[in-house]
């Protein structure tokens, strides 16, 4: 029998989520919901989705849901987040940012804990093929132990006319894609010790952040960089790629634009070909996030049908939020800090200011 979703949210990235959804055996979105009754009758329509609401309390309360997928902006998550759980969903996707503040995260992961929810937050950069093949060749010892990182996204692609809220976001760069940058360099990485972080506003329609660099080191001993620019010309234009470098005591792995992977090693150089394969519903150049989408959809499947734990789950995005929360006090002050984790779990995450030595 197929699981039965709705989807709240019908804006710009939800064509993602209701396409994989629908090229999905094993799911079916049975109602949308939007608070522009327009959109998501227009989804509905699109997507062959049966019923559409406005109201996402009574569609929780008429359809009594497998999944939910949430792909409002990031204000809604918490409510919604609660909603669902009380509505006795067995799983809950949220998109990132998961939350704003550190408060929402918890009461969002309680609220799953306590409706025995699984909640899962929508970080599909760690779900695209050439990470995952990076991953993959890391966790095989093929440069050996890890020393040295660097994930970076720049660009000058417009995503503000698809997406013209994040022009007016005052927290912008860090919470879009520093985040994914965040969570994959704690999933490659480990956990971080220490972060500094220089942002940079420099496209003059823009309210918050475009650019920022961020050094960390993890408490492995490794370091690492994290970097990410709307403001940065490339020929050509490589959106939406993310690139990345590890070092080891045995290699190096790099992501090279064109989705090259290469592999340096004392014996030479191997180079492999990780570019994702294009959906049947997708298209170049933005097939690395589709097929992302698609993978973390089946990911959801796995979950439902209790063969996976969610990756990741809002207890562990709660220490990827925790960075970016970080970053941007750091950017602010000028100082670095120490994430001091709290409590017997490891969901309480607070930071201490030390200066850094200049
Ligand atoms: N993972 C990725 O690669 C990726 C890429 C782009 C966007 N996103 C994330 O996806 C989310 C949505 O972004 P977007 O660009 O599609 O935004 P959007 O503004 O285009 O769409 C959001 C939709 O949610 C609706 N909405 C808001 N509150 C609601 C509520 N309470 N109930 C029902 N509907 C409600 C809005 O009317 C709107 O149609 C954001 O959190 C964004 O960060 C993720």
């Amino acid at each position: 029998m197929k699981q039965r979703g709705v989807l709240i949210g019908c804006g710009f990235f939800a064509n993602n989520h209701l396409n994989g959804w629908k090229s999905l055996p094993g799911a079916e979105l049975v109602a949308v919901c939007d608070i522009d009754q327009e959109k998501a009758e227009q989804a509905a329509a699109q997507y062959g989705i049966p019923r559409v609401y406005t109201d996402a309390a009574v569609m929780l309360a008429e359809e009594k849901p497998d999944f939910v997928d949430i792909v409002t902006t990031v204000p809604s998550h918490r409510p919604l987040v609660e909603l669902a759980c009380r509505a006795g969903a067995k799983v809950v996707i949220c998109q990132k940012p998961f939350a704003e503040t550190q408060a929402d995260g918890e009461a969002m992961v309680a609220a799953a804990e306590a409706a025995g929810a699984k909640l899962v937050i929508h970080e599909n950069f760690r779900w695209q093929r050439s990470l995952i093949e990076l991953k993959h060749r890391l966790d095989d010892g093929q440069i050996g132990t890890p020393h040295f990182a660097r994930f970076q996204f720049r660009t000058h692609y417009d995503i503000y006319s698809k997406q013209p809220y994040l022009a007016q976001t005052e927290r912008f760069l860090i919470f879009d894609v520093g985040l994914h940058l965040f969570d994959l360099v704690r999933h490659f990485m480990g956990e971080v010790a220490h972060l500094t972080c220089q942002t940079q506003s420099l496209n003059p329609i823009v309210r918050g952040e475009d650019s920022f660099t961020s050094l960390l080191r993890h408490t492995s001993g490794a370091v690492s960089v994290v970097d990410a620019s709307y403001y940065t010309w490339h020929s050509p234009e490589i959106f939406p790629q993310t690139l990345a470098r590890i070092e080891g005591d045995a290699g190096t792995l790099e992501l090279l634009e064109g989705y090259r992977l290469r592999l340096h090693t004392p014996d030479g150089l191997e180079e492999f070909d990780v570019e994702p394969s294009v959906p049947s519903w997708g298209e170049k150049p933005w097939h690395g996030v589709q097929d992302s989408v698609a993978r973390f959809q089946s990911h959801v499947l796995d979950i439902l049908k209790g063969h996976a734990e969610p990756q990741p789950s809002g207890v562990d995005n709660l220490k990827t939020l925790a960075l970016a929360l970080a970053a941007y006090d750091s950017a602010q002050t000028g100082i670095g800090h120490d994430p001091i984790p709290l409590g017997s779990g490891p969901r309480v995450v607070i930071y201490s200011s030390v200066a850094t030595d200049l």
